[in-house]
Formats: C-alpha cells, structure tokens, sequence
C-alpha cells in the first residue's frame, strides 16, 4: 500500500473513533441523563432547569447523610395526584422534569425528625455544595406540660437556597397521641427577612398534625424520592393540618388556683373520659365524620389541657352535614347505648349515648350565615332551645394523649358558651338557663314528641 494511503486511511479511523467517543460522552452527559436539558435553547439556566438541579443535588446530600424525607410539596403532589390520563399528557409535552419542575421558587420535603440524629455535618456539607441555609428552631412541645425551663430549642425548619431556589425541610416529630407534628416556622430579631418568599411556603404558617403517611420509594423526573402512597389523602390532611398547642402556662396558673381534684373517683373519672374520647374518635373516623370538642369537655381542654373532674359528661360537636344515619348503629357496635335521641336532621338533632356511667352528647350543629347553632330539648316539657355561637373552623389539638379538633377559634367559642368569667369553675350549671348563648325556641308540637324525644 503507497505510504500515502495508509496515512489517509489512519486518518479516517482517527476521526471516526473521536467522532464515535464524542457521540459516547454527549449520549451519557445529555442525552441518557433523566430530567432537564442543562441549558435551554437560548444557553441560559430555565427555572425548571434550576429546580431540578436544586432538588437532585439536595436529594443527593440528604441520601448522603440518611436523611428520612418525603416529599411533602402541595404543588409538586398535586401534579401527581391528578389522573392518570393527564400525568401521560404532561409525560408526552414535557419528558423531562414533569412532577418536580413546579414552577414555584420552593420545594418541600418533611424530614421524620425522631429517626435523625441532629449533624452539623449536614449542614457543612450543604454548604460545600452551594446552599445557603437559614435553620429555624424553636420549644420542643413535647416538655410544655412539664414545668421546666431547659431553654433546649429544637430543629423545626431548615431552607436550603441554591441558584435562588429554596427547598424546605420540615421536621416533623412523633407526639404522644401517635401522630406527627410540625412547628410554625417564626423568624427570630435579627434573620433575613428576604431569605425566602416566607408567605409562600406550604408549611410554617401554623402548627400542623398529621397521620403518619404510609411512604412508597418512586422514581420521578429521574430521581428517587419518597412520596406518601395515598397523595390526595395526604393532600385533604394537609388543608386542615392546622394544630393548636394547650396553653400550658395558664393551664398551670389555673390549676394554682384551683388545685385538681386527686380523689379515685376523680382519677377514675378521668380513664372513663380518656377511653370513651378514644373509642369516639375510632368509632367516627371510618365514617369521614369530623368532630370536635364542644361544651365542658372543649373548656376543660383550653382551662386546664385536661378534664374537669365534675362535669360528669363528654361532649362532642359535629356538623350536620356530616350526620350519616348509620353513626347510632356504629355507637352500639363500639359498645355504647343510646341514652336518648331529641330532634331530626332538619331540627335541633341530639344524640346521647351511655358507656358504663358516663355519657357522651353528640350535638349537631347548624350553619347559618355568620352564624353556628344546636340545640337543646327538655324530655318532660317538649321546650326547645338554641345555643348560638359565632362562625368557627376546625384545628386539631391533643387531649388525654389523643389527636382531637377544637374550634380554632377557641376563646370565642368558649366565651359565647361560658361568658366572660369561663375562666372560674362553676360547679352548678343548668343547661337551660346558664349558658350565655342559651335562647328559647319554642316547642316541639305533642304530636310529634314519640318521634322526636326519644328516651331509652
Ligand atoms: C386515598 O384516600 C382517600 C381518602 O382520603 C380514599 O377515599 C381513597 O380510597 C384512598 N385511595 C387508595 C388507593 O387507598
């Protein structure tokens, strides 16, 4: 072969393997990479490219230090929630980055707080990889009931900005009441304010309790992640997750002032309480039927974070539009007896029932504009009364270690109820004449009364 050839013939073979090794590189750096091209058409950093970037490098650090996270973002599980035909729709238009790339400056993930153990390492580290990050602390209300000072804060929030991006950690804690907690997130004198977009942050507005979600490890945008398995449950919980702490402080001063009664009759009054509360709360949650405290059992849980020893009764507040006629039938299969049943589902509806010596009323309450009501009904004269109270919404509470609702707007509740002095024990009380909201409202017609005043 002339020597000239050869040397065109090295030549070709040379440029094809630099072509082929360069096909090699561009393939595994672009092309076979899951998520966003790194740089859009115009040669700049899209927002989604920045998001996904964030949230692998921040995915990678937390496997890293086995954090236990799951993602807890509303918009980012919201895309996912969505049916099936639609995500292949999105699948189909946008390859790379559908689930993840929310277009928000914030992703968020929840962080089981219990399972870690507190590293600055992580912290450092993030650092070294870019992130800025602001770490929000705060009581542990886990030691709220006891009377100490220990001034030991605990990890509530971290943000992790990177590239302007910021992902949120909330730490989430197991309470006594067998369910998770977040704290709200509060910016201490002296922290940027301008860290983050604060007022659009999924979390931090409040307190929040959750269920602890079942999690399933999946693949989205080409990442691991973990995600709760039933998403919109998760979603409707996290609508109404807001949580209010006991006010332990006054519960303390109170209870100065007051001593607790220690007798047996009262401790055992307490267990009786403690387990028809906890069988309620069974008996009512496969039905879907929210409740809340109402009446003395809701004072006693803002007055003293317990029970009032003399109030001889639990009471519990649900909506009518939550009544369903099989709740009596489910009552009896837990144990209970009716005790009596006043009114109809259009009327001043009011279940009582008996488990052991104590009784649980369920009154129903009604909306009415502004306002909410319920009602009551003598048995021997047929009278009926209408106890009114402002409009209120609904926040979860602990109670005799169980996760409880209580209107969030407590002290109205309890002063439309109670007055002003609800803060000072009564002990004789009389359901018809001593409530502040109490109004007469006529009479059931005697016609009626076999159907609407049941006693048993
Ligand atoms: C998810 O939870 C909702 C209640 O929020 C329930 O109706 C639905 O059946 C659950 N889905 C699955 C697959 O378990």
């Amino acid at each position: 072969m002339p020597r000239a050839h050869r040397t065109v013939l090295w030549l070709l073979v040379a440029c094809s393997s630099a072509f082929l090794l360069f096909q090699l590189y561009y393939f595994r750096n672009y092309v076979s990479k899951p998520g966003p091209h790194i740089l859009s058409r115009s040669g700049h950093l899209a927002p989604s490219d920045v998001q996904w970037q964030t949230v692998k490098t921040f995915l990678a650090l937390a496997r890293r230090y086995e954090l236990t996270l799951f993602l807890a973002d509303t918009a980012a599980l919201t895309l996912l929630s969505h049916d099936a035909l639609r995500q292949r729709d999105r699948l189909v238009r946008e390859p790379h980055c559908s689930f993840l790339c929310t277009n928000r400056p914030i992703t968020t993930f929840a962080l089981h707080a219990n399972l870690w153990k507190y590293e600055a390492g992580f912290l450092l580290a993030a650092e070294q990889k870019g992130f800025e990050v602001m770490e929000l602390r705060g009581d542990d209300p886990r030691l709220a009931s006891l009377d100490t000072l220990s001034g030991n804060q605990i990890p509530l929030h971290f943000l992790l900005r990177l590239h302007g991006h910021i992902i949120q950690v909330v730490f989430l804690y197991e309470r006594s009441g067998n369910y998770l907690w977040h704290g709200a997130l509060r910016l201490k004198p002296g922290m940027d304010r301008r860290f983050a977009s604060f007022k659009r942050l999924d979390y931090g507005r409040h307190a929040g309790a959750y269920d602890r979600p079942e999690l399933v490890l999946t693949v989205l945008d080409g990442l691991d992640v973990r995600i709760p398995r039933n998403v919109s449950r998760f979603l409707s919980e996290q609508k109404h997750a807001r949580f209010l702490e006991c006010r332990h402080r006054d519960a303390r001063n109170f209870l100065q002032l007051y001593p607790d009664d220690s007798s047996p009759e009262a401790v055992e009054f307490r267990r009786k309480v403690k387990s028809l509360l906890h069988l309620a709360a069974r008996t009512l949650a496969p039905l879907n039927i929210p409740f809340w405290l109402s009446s003395g059992t809701c004072l006693g849980w803002f007055r003293q974070c317990s029970v009032i020893s003399y109030s001889r009764d639990v009471d519990i507040g649900i909506f009518i539009a939550d009544f369903r006629p099989d709740v009596i039938a489910a009552f009896r299969t837990a144990g209970l007896s009716l005790k009596h049943k006043f009114g109809k589902v259009e009327d001043s509806l009011e279940l009582s029932f008996l488990s052991e010596d104590v009784k649980l009323d369920v009154f129903f309450f009604y909306e009415d504009g502004d306002i909410v009501w319920n009602g009551g009904t003598q048995a021997r004269s047929g009278r009926k009364f209408k106890y009114v109270f402002p409009g209120f919404s609904l926040c979860w509470a602990e109670l005799l270690d169980l996760k409880v609702r209580v209107p969030c707007e407590t002290l109205d509740y309890l002063s439309a109820n109670y007055g002003p002095m609800w803060s000072v024990p009564l002990r004789s009380w009389d359901w018809k004449t001593s409530p502040s909201n109490v109004q007469e409202n006529g009479a059931w017609p005697v016609a009626e009364w076999a159907e609407l005043i049941q006693v048993y």
